[in-house]
């Protein structure tokens, strides 16, 4: 395990939601590293066949990871630096899979 190093002026453990969900990330933590060490794993659904999507390559490659931060659309979770008081919405949850295999 990596040693918590304090940042002057940051606070050790930040608060943040998702769709108000209320979470908990420590400072320095990326967006999809906060969600998955909450045990999130999914947070938007792909657009033909609404299959979930979270954290693939985690080094900003793959765009599987996007999130809407503070009302900004197609964030990269994964690049995204958390911060205090960050309000995430998952995207395309309301996307409902159909019988074949479309989106509805
Ligand atoms: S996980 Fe691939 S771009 Fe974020």
């Amino acid at each position: 395990m990596v040693p918590e190093v304090p940042v002057p002026g940051v606070p050790a453990t930040i608060h943040l939601t998702l769709d108000g969900r209320e979470l908990t990330a420590r400072a320095g933590q990326s967006v999809g590293a906060a969600l998955t060490e909450a045990g999130i794993r999914s947070w938007r659904r792909t657009r033909h066949g609404g299959r979930p999507r979270g954290l693939f390559c985690g080094i900003g490659i793959c765009y599987d990871c996007l999130i809407t931060a503070d009302g900004v659309p197609n964030l990269r979770a994964c690049l995204l630096p958390a911060s205090d008081g960050m309000q995430l919405t998952s995207t395309g949850s309301e996307l409902t899979p159909t019988t074949d295999g479309g989106v509805a």
